[in-house]
């Protein structure tokens, strides 16, 4: 008798447990806020990897976003200036080029503190190019086709419009002696590898990274960094994103309404 009593203890005890495991589990499920789907770094990973270029030619509609995209799929408006240029007082290879000493008032704190930390480490970085209006692009372009011809001109000079010199975003850096300025050697010096390692730091990325051409649509460029904001610029380092797999993973997270 005491020991069928005993038995029923134990069953009603364990019914209870089970059926307190099963709710919590229930509500841990459809609790609001773990319904959310989130992406692991894995499908980040993969999301990147099925990055699929646009086929045809679009105009960019929102100009001054930071995060603007513009490669040779997206266009700028030719009449496209950005409203807030600022002179950069750093030193420039040709201090006889006013329009190239310009960029966006919002990019300018952050370039200052990336060319004082480099000179705290001995190296001396000098602006080759920062904004290129449509009319110097389209001189650019052509002078590269004249002297290099169109294959050449192709993997390192954009089509005017597709330039994002033109954002006010982006500026061509070298050592202050100008050694190897916007060619590919520069990947090897000392000015070079230190940009590598610290624009991120500084809310810039590499924007043409060795081996991506078929999604930047340019060669590696290890002189030419572009302005994202720090946030932005290290999680693209840390998922390995160019500035078109970034975008894309935008979007897709705000078309499935996923939070980060
Ligand atoms: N060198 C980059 C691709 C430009 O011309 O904008
Ligand atoms: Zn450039």
């Amino acid at each position: 008798m005491v020991r069928s009593r005993w038995g029923c203890f134990v069953l009603i005890v364990v019914f209870v447990a089970a059926a307190l495991i099963t709710l919590l589990a229930w509500l841990t499920v459809h609790h609001p806020a773990n319904t959310k789907p989130v992406l692991s770094v894995r499908q980040n990973v993969q999301l990147a990897w099925h990055y699929v270029a646009p086929h045809s030619v679009r105009e960019v509609t929102d100009p001054t976003n930071v995060l603007v995209l513009v490669n040779p799929w997206n266009r700028l408006p030719a009449s496209y200036v950005p409203p807030d240029l600022v002179r950069l007082s750093i030193p420039y290879l040709n201090p006889g080029d006013p329009e190239n000493h310009l960029m966006r008032k919002v990019a300018v704190p952050a370039l200052m503190a990336l060319i004082e930390a480099a000179k705290h480490d001995g190296i001396y970085l000098a602006g080759v190019s920062a904004f290129r209006s449509y009319a110097t692009q389209d001189w650019l372009y052509h002078y590269y086709i004249r002297t290099q011809g169109l294959k050449v001109a192709q993997q390192y000079s954009a089509k005017p419009g597709t330039s994002e010199h033109q954002t006010g975003l982006a500026i061509d850096l070298s050592g202050s002696t100008g050694q190897y300025a916007a060619e590919p050697q520069f990947a090897q010096t000392p000015e070079g590898k230190w940009l590598a390692k610290h624009v991120t730091q500084f809310g810039f990325i590499i924007r043409y990274p060795q081996g991506m051409k078929k999604i930047t649509g340019y060669a590696y460029e290890a002189w030419h960094i572009r302005y994202v904001g720090k946030k932005v610029a290290t999680f693209m380092m840390r998922h390995h994103f160019t500035l078109e797999q970034y975008v894309q993973y935008e979007q897709f997270l705000k078309v499935h309404h996923i939070t980060p």
